[in-house]
């Protein structure tokens, strides 16, 4: 009798934790945390982009667009309600007003990456589609969605 008792005890508190630790699988610290490197990481990988795009190393170029298409729609999942503060963050309570805006946004600059794998190689610009589709998007972002720095 005590031994199944003991054994439903386990039970039960195996069920409880396991319960607490998904609930907490990622904390606030690290969606927050987490979207800033992404972020940085999208800056480091746009400026790469610039550079091998000059140099006409299309192939290695439009591989690094992809990846930051996909940083996008990753990025989308990182701004969840309870992380409008703390941690040093730089997103603006208006994303959360606007949320629907801020997605679209977000979509956009992902697609315009699709766009410019397939029209970087014949621009005849090459500066100016990046600075329309790439750089242009970080801007329309920023100025509205995050604080200034
Ligand atoms: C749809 C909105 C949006 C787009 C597009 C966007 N950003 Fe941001 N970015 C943000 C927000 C919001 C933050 C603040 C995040 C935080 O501090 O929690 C941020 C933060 C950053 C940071 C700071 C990260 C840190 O360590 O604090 C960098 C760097 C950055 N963005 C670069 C870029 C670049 C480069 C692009 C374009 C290639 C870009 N972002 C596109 C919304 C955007």
């Amino acid at each position: 009798m005590i031994q199944k008792l003991r054994i439903i005890k386990t039970i039960i508190i195996i069920f409880v934790l396991s319960f607490t630790f998904s609930a907490n699988a990622e904390t606030v610290e690290e969606i927050i945390k987490g979207r800033k490197a992404l972020f940085s990481k999208n800056y480091s990988t746009a400026k790469r982009v610039q550079a091998l795009s000059s140099k006409g190393d299309f192939e290695k170029a439009k591989k690094l667009m992809l990846e930051m298409s996909e940083n996008y729609k990753i990025l989308i999942n990182y701004f969840p309600d309870n992380t409008k503060e703390g941690f040093k963050t730089e997103a603006l309570p208006i994303i959360w007003e606007n949320k629907d805006e801020f997605n679209e946004l977000m979509t956009k600059s992902s697609n315009d990456m699709i766009k410019l794998v397939s029209i970087i190689e014949d621009s005849e610009d090459i500066k100016a589609s990046l600075g329309k589709m790439m750089w242009g998007n970080c801007k329309a972002c920023h100025s509205k969605f995050r604080a200034p720095h």
